[in-house]
């Protein structure tokens, strides 16, 4: 488990697929903003990699984010696109709608670079989302991460192209935050 002040990281469990599925996944608006691809259903009890973690990959780390007073669950997040030879990855994150506004997404963002640049020894990590994606824009700079550019149009949204913002934040430039 990786510790924040209020919410930690954890293995995915079993009891989290069902919520993530209902309240983030089922949410089309919700997913076709943060998936790269279109919304599809997912099959209750099926492997479907989105919400079923593989310990095998090498490249992906999956969390559940829970709340750390009653373990409650509140989201998920990833560490994705781990490239050991340049050591850099990406993150990735979606909060319980209940759970977004209060301080989680920003806390989420400094465990995961805790674990990146501490655990894992990266240099880089890369955070894209969509321009107009306020709270996440603001959990990233919070830690740290600036913008280094905008893909105009890069992304088919619910019927319209909308543009990626692209952030990064380098080992040297990280300042830990205190947590714990
Ligand atoms: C994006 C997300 C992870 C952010 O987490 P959060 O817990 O809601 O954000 P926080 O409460 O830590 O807020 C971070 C900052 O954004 C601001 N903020 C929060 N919600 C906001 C909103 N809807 N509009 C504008 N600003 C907002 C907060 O005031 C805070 O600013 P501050 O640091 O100046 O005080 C969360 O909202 C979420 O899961 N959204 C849906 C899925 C998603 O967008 N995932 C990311 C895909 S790349």
């Amino acid at each position: 488990m990786l510790r924040g002040n209020k919410v930690g990281l954890r293995a995915r469990h079993e009891d989290d697929i069902p919520i993530l599925r209902a309240e983030l996944y089922d949410d089309v608006v919700n997913s076709s903003r943060s998936e790269a691809g279109p919304w599809r259903p997912i099959t209750p009890g099926s492997k479907d990699p989105r919400l079923v973690a593989d310990d095998k990959e090498q490249g992906h780390v999956k969390f559940s984010v829970v709340e750390l007073e009653g373990d409650t669950l509140v989201g998920t997040a990833a560490l994705w696109g781990i490239d050991n030879h340049n050591r850099s990855a990406h993150i990735g994150m979606g909060l319980l709608p209940s759970s977004r506004g209060k301080g989680y997404g920003t806390e989420v963002v400094a465990v995961l670079c805790h674990y990146g640049f501490v655990v894992r020894g990266l240099q880089r990590i890369q955070i894209e989302t969509l321009s107009d994606n306020a709270a996440m824009l603001r959990s990233a700079q919070r830690s740290g991460f600036v913008r280094e550019g905008v893909l105009r149009s890069s992304a088919w949204v619910m019927g319209e192209f909308l543009d990626e913002v692209v952030l990064g934040l380098l080992a040297q430039d990280w300042k830990p935050a205190s947590m714990g």
